[in-house]
């Protein structure tokens, strides 16, 4: 079994990389192969819609992007996270989502689509995080990583709001989301033992 953590945000010391771990350390206790990158550190540009990707379920563009599905495609268990820019996900994880075009196919019309890791067996975890303390302020950061997730094929376990953490590790000092972190970690866990 395999765990693949990618977070958003370009902060290796930040909210999204604390509790990202603080989900992984019930994975690490149990033996299970687990990695966490920063998307940011891959290089991959814009989609350019194309539409090379149409019928191939890969993307024409020769950049990083194949290391990142590469590293998808192994695992089993996906966390997606990403601190929230201007009410959505950061520019780096909406590159990677917008390539991911390349990860659904329309094979009867435009209104229904199939999601390449449907039936997979693949489960993910979604989490944001913001500085303010309403959900309002996080805007799509959240329902755009499930939704997103939901269309590439991965069953979502549970999703995560964190609210009200700015500076940089600040979220160390709740032991409350870092317990729930941790929890969602196990359900992962659970479901991919399942
Ligand atoms: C460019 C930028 C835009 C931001 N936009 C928002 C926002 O719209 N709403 C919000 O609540 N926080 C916003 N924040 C705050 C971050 O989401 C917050 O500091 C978060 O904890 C950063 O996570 P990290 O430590 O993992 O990088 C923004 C921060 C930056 C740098």
């Amino acid at each position: 079994m395999k765990i693949l953590a990618i977070n958003g945000s370009r902060r290796t010391k930040g909210n999204t990389e604390t509790l990202i771990q603080a989900l992984l350390a019930p994975c690490n206790a149990a033996g299970v192969e687990t990695e966490s990158i920063f998307i940011g550190d891959y290089n991959i540009g814009a989609c350019t819609g194309c539409e090379g990707c149409a019928k191939s379920w890969q993307c024409v563009i020769k950049d990083d992007y194949a290391k990142v599905i590469n590293k998808i495609d192994a695992a089993d268990g996906i966390i997606l996270a990403s601190p929230t820019y201007w009410y959505s996900v950061t520019s780096d994880m909406k590159r990677l989502i917008d390539r991911s075009y390349s990860l659904v196919q329309f094979p009867v019309s435009r209104k229904n689509w199939i999601g390449k890791y449907q039936n997979s067996g693949k489960a993910c975890i979604t989490v944001g995080i913001c500085e303010q303390f309403e959900m309002a302020a996080m805007g799509n950061t959240l329902s755009l990583l499930t939704d997103f997730s939901k269309d590439i094929g991965f069953e979502v376990v549970d999703s995560i709001a964190g609210l009200g953490f700015f500076a940089a590790g600040s979220i160390n000092n709740d032991s409350d989301i870092l317990s729930r972190a941790e929890a969602a970690g196990q359900s992962l866990l659970k479901h991919l033992k399942q």
